[in-house]
């Protein structure tokens, strides 16, 4: 299965975001993921339209608005407008999933659902016609560095049956502690996209070789 890397932008220079993301581009990212915060859903606060709006001319690749944001309904069409290619929203922080993923679709993006650790999978089942992505957190949302919570590779591997099963197109990407070290598992559980942050900006040999490293672990 080809595996995109989509490097997570909170682990970049804030100081210095049109150079990461530019950076990051140029090494082959197949998208940039995108962690809004807003220290209700989650103890920390990032960045959110304004900053985004910034960057969208600064890379042509899709941009992926994660959102860790309480009430997503009531915001999230605004992502979509500067130009976000994709919204994920938490299932835990959508008190009406379906609506919400049709209101996504129906802004002009791609529609994804992320689960924390704890959440099951079958929360999901329902909706999975509204779905392009599903988002497997293998950390708890809201810092980046952690380490990878093992109990992530059965939900990536039941999630891959699910999306087999319904002939849909979906992603499945995975987020939290993917590094050198678990990017072949949770590619082998079946996920085909990588979110990754600081194994990919606190890299001492940089960000290309930090893609490529984990594209060819990933593939051979
Ligand atoms: C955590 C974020 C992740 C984070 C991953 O809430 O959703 O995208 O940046 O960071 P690493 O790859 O460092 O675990
Ligand atoms: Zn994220």
């Amino acid at each position: 299965m080809k595996i995109q890397i989509s490097p997570s932008l909170l682990s970049a220079d804030f100081s210095n975001l049109e150079r990461d993301v530019r950076a990051v581009t140029a090494a082959g990212a197949d998208s940039l993921h995108l962690d809004v915060m807003d220290g209700r859903f989650v103890p920390n606060i990032t960045f959110g339209i304004p900053v985004i709006k910034r960057l969208r001319d600064k890379t042509d690749i899709p941009l992926i608005a994660h959102l860790m944001i309480v009430h997503p309904e009531d915001i999230l069409n605004e992502f979509v407008k500067i130009g976000c290619d994709s919204v994920v929203v938490h299932v835990e922080a959508s008190t009406h999933l379906h609506r919400t993923l049709q209101q996504i679709r129906e802004a002009g993006a791609k529609a994804g659902v992320a689960l924390n650790p704890h959440t099951p999978l079958c929360m999901i089942e329902n909706v999975m016609d509204c779905l392009d992505e599903i988002l497997i957190m293998s950390v708890n949302p809201g810092f980046g560095g952690q380490a990878f919570i093992t109990s992530a590779l059965p939900k990536i591997k039941a999630a891959r049956q699910m999306v087999e099963q319904s002939g849909r197109d979906i992603d499945i990407s995975v987020d939290g502690g993917v590094n050198l070290e678990t990017c072949s598992l949770v590619a082998s559980a079946g996920a085909n996209v990588l979110i990754a942050g600081s194994y990919v900006f606190d890299c001492p040999t940089g960000v290309d070789y930090a893609i490529n490293t984990l594209r060819e672990k990933c593939e051979s």
